[in-house]
Parts: structure tokens; C-alpha cells; sequence
């Protein structure tokens, strides 16, 4: 008998992010393995590479950005301009496809394209979202409107209260709220309650993430979006990232952790978007620098505000710590991961690279720079205790204390022992009897199943 899925194309449209072009990418390659064709629709801005992927289809579409918009250090403004200027193109090019091609089964959209709803319409295409982050953000997300209410963006004395539990949201405080402290939360509330209001109105929705991790959130996640809904991760678990990295990856921090004894290596990323002033960096390199512990650090150009790269670093700083640092622009980071010398990850808690240090078993030091990096971090820490989040702004003292405990003292030892019973039950999980399987399979019966019904 013929396989369904072989008869059906997935259209697929990712936001041109870093943290969710990788996932995107991962899931269209794990729905080929099932048999789908994959057409992507993509913008000129992060462009992916189509040579990489000949088994994909991609469909350039403008994006209206110019050099000077496009800059990723205006991340909301992007997402409005992305949001308001690719509905007209977009639509176009489905249109186009869903007339030359009769197989087209379903898009799959990033919920933060959330114009997404706007150019399926009429179209008679159903709409799966994909969101690329964990459920305990985006149920953190959903109840927004609801914390709006109860006045958490407009006490006066949020100071006082930043310390404060929310009860709506355990484990939750009040200065973990996204957004909460910025002096005008309303653009950034607008683009999340789009984002929360376009998935309300998707066929059903797709998380990177795992059952064993995240059923605590499962019927509140119901409650919010009552929706087929399928928890098929960890993708990395399935297909590498690496392909659609934006920078090149340096392979010469594994050369150089090839050097390193086991777990003795701190591995420090703050990921594709966050950026510091130079006095939080200092305070990083002197944490650091101070710990005695060997470290790869990832300064991404653009990490540090005003800089080119490492112009701003203490000579000082160099010469204490040049026999056991090793710093680079952008690592193979699934790679450094899973390498026998690293032994912790100081993250930006950006859900991929919490993702990756949870099957790789890396205990997790926590910063937070935005959005659900605040929220996933408290999760590690307060929840899922797989990891320890920096509270406050970054302080050498803290920071040397942190990466100690960590790397050397019983505390590590307990967060790597129950990572190690999670990744056990994540290699259950992707048996072909477990959750994630038959999610998958769940997931691909539906998309069958539209393009039995027809469009
Ligand atoms: C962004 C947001 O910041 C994050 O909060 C959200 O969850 C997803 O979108 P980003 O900052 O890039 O993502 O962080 P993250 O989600 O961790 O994704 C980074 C990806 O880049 C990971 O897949 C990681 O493996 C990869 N990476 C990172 C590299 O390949 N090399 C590096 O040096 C650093």
C-alpha cells in the first residue's frame, strides 16, 4: 500500500531567526524522513543556504528590510516589520504553489509569524504552528493579558515587589514576567498577544520540547489552546543543527577541548541575539578569570555593545587566563557539547541550548538577556533543578561562586546525576513506542489526513 505522507507536500515558513531557522530546519528534515516533500518559503533576510538542503524546495520571498532595519539588535522591531511586510508576498507565493502543486497537504508556520493567520486566509490551507521555545514559556506567554490585569505592568512599586511569587504562574516571580521592566511594555505586549492569538486560530501546534520535562504544564496548556498538540523533541536528538548555522562554526575549539581533561571545561554561549555592555562583560572575564576553572567562551561579534570583538577584553585578563581559556566568534556548540572535557554550560537560557545541555547531561549555569530566556531560566533553577540561575545583574563574586559549584562541589555532582536519569528517559521517549514517536506519528496522521479530506 502506498505510504499517505509520500502523496503529501508540507509547506513550511520559519521565522529568519537563528534560535528558529535551526528548529525549522530540524523538523522539516524530520518530516521528510517520514516521507513528506518539504517547500520552504523563506526572506531574503537570513536567507538559508537551498545547496545545503537538495531535498527541500525553497521559495524566496521579499521581506522589505533594509541593511539598516534588519539589525538583530532591534529584535521587536524586526518581528513587526517581518510581520507587516512579508503578509502580501507570502500570500503570493502559497497562492502560487497551491496552484501549480496539488499535493500540498499543510503550512507549518513559526507562531512568532504570526501574520502567518493573515495569508492562509481564504486559501483553504490548514495552518500547523510551530512553537519553537518550551510550554512553560508560552503558557507564561498566554497569561499575559491576565497579568496585565491583576496590574503587574502598572504597580508603581514593581520594585518592591520583584522578589514577589506569582501565584498564576508557580514558579514564576514577579521580575521573571517578560517585558515587565521596560519602561513601555505595551509594543512588546502587542507583538506576544498576536503571537498567542494566531496560534489560538492554528489546526494544531508542534513544541521542541518532551513529555517527561514538561507534562506539569500539559493541562494548563490545553486549557489555553484546546488543539491536537505534539511534543516531538528534542529535534537535535533526530538531525544536527549545524547545517543551518548563520556563522561559521570553529572547529578549532574542539581541537583545543580535544586537550582538556574530562568535565573539566566550562562551556559559556549566550547564543545569536543577546548583547552586554562592557561593564557586564568585564564582570563576566573576571568571574572567569577568578574561578581557576578552564573555559571556551563564545563572544560572538556584537556580544558586547559597541564593540568589533575582543578590543574591549583586559590585556591582564589574557595573560592570567591564556593557559586554560580558549575563546572563539561561534562554536559547533551540539559538538562542544556532547565533548568528554566539558563538564557545565553557562547559558542565555535560550530554549535550544537548554535543550542541548539537557541531552548532553552539561549541568547549566543560567543568565537571562529577554523574552522566554527569563522564563526558561527559572525553570531550570526552581523546577526542573537542572541548573543555577544568576538572580541578579552579573557580579564577578556571584559569577566565580556559580561556576565553583558547578564545576567542583557536590551541587554539580546532584544536577549531573539527575540529568543523567533524563536522558535516559528521553532515549525511552524516542523508542518507537515512546511519547515523542508517537506524537511524531500522531502529527504525521494529521497532516495525512488533511490531504485525504482534500483542500
Ligand atoms: C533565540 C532566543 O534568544 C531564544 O530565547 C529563543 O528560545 C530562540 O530564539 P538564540 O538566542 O539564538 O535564540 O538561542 P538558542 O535558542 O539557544 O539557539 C541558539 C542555537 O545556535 C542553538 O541551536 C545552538 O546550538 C547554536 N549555536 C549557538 C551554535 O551553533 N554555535 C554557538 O556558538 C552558539
Amino acid at each position: 500500500m502506498e505510504n499517505p505522507s509520500k502523496a503529501c507536500r508540507i509547506i513550511l515558513f520559519p521565522l529568519p531567526l537563528q534560535g528558529h531557522i535551526n528548529p525549522m530546519i530540524q523538523l522539516a528534515n524530520i518530516l521528510h524522513s517520514r516521507g513528506f516533500t518539504i517547500s520552504i518559503i523563506h526572506t531574503q533576510f537570513h536567507s538559508p543556504d537551498p545547496s545545503k538542503y537538495p531535498h527541500f524546495t525553497f521559495h524566496l520571498i521579499p521581506d522589505g528590510l533594509s541593511e539598516d532595519q534588519a539589525s538583530i539588535h532591534e529584535i521587536l522591531r524586526v518581528l513587526h516589520l517581518l510581520n507587516t511586510d512579508c503578509i502580501g508576498p507570502a500570500r503570493e507565493c502559497l497562492r502560487k504553489l497551491l496552484s501549480t502543486h496539488d499535493d500540498i497537504a499543510c503550512i507549518i508556520t513559526d507562531a512568532m509569524m504570526y501574520c502567518s493567520k493573515d495569508v492562509v486566509e481564504n486559501l483553504g490551507i490548514p495552518r500547523i504552528v510551530f512553537r519553537t521555545s518550551s510550554i512553560c514559556s508560552f503558557l507564561a506567554f498566554a497569561t499575559l493579558p491576565l497579568l496585565q490585569e491583576k496590574g503587574y505592568y502598572s504597580n508603581n512599586n514593581l520594585d518592591s515587589r520583584r522578589e514577589d511569587p506569582v501565584p498564576e504562574l508557580p514558579p514564576l516571580r514577579v521580575k521573571d514576567i517578560p517585558s515587565v521592566q521596560r519602561p513601555d511594555p505595551k509594543h512588546a505586549l502587542k507583538i506576544i498577544r498576536n503571537m498567542v492569538e494566531g496560534t489560538k486560530m492554528a489546526s494544531g501546534l508542534i513544541f521542541n520540547t518532551f513529555q517527561d520535562l514538561e507534562e506539569p504544564n500539559l493541562a494548563n496548556l490545553y486549557d489555553h489552546f484546546r488543539m491536537p498538540t505534539f511534543l516531538i523533541g528534542p529535534f537535535h536528538k533526530f538531525f544536527s543543527a549545524a547545517s543551518s548555522s548563520l556563522l561559521t562554526q570553529d572547529r578549532g575549539s574542539i581541537s583545543w577541548l580535544d586537550t582538556q581533561k574530562p568535565h573539566s571545561v566550562l562551556y559559556v554561549s549566550f547564543g545569536s541575539l543577546a548583547a552586554m555592555d562592557e561593564n557586564s562583560a568585564r564582570e563576566v572575564t573576571w568571574g572567569l578569570a577568578n574561578s581557576k576553572q578552564p573555559f571556551l567562551w563564545v563572544v560572538r561579534p556584537g556580544l558586547v555593545q559597541g564593540s568589533e570583538w575582543l578590543e574591549w577584553l583586559p590585556n591582564e585578563f589574557m595573560e592570567v587566563t591564556s593557559q586554560r581559556g580558549y575563546i572563539v566568534k561561534w562554536a559547533p556548540q551540539q559538538e562542544v557539547l556532547s565533548h568528554p572535557a566539558v563538564g557545565g554550560f553557562w547559558t542565555h537560557s535560550g530554549w535550544n541550548s537548554v535543550l542541548e545541555s539537557i541531552c548532553e547531561g552539561a549541568p547549566m549555569i543560567c543568565s537571562s538577556f529577554f523574552g522566554d530566556q527569563t522564563l526558561n531560566s527559572r525553570y531550570v533553577n526552581d523546577a526542573w533543578k537542572l541548573g543555577i540561575k544568576l538572580e541578579n545583574e552579573l557580579k564577578r563574586e556571584e559569577i566565580e561562586s556559580a561556576i565553583r559549584k558547578i564545576m567542583l562541589d557536590r551541587e554539580g555532582q546532584e544536577i549531573r546525576e539527575r540529568l543523567l536519569c533524563l536522558k535516559e528517559k528521553i532515549d525511552v521517549s524516542l523508542k518507537t513506542d515512546g511519547f515523542s514517536s508517537q506524537y511524531l506519528n500522531a502529527l504525521s496522521d494529521l497532516i495525512s489526513s488533511f490531504r485525504s479530506a482534500g483542500l
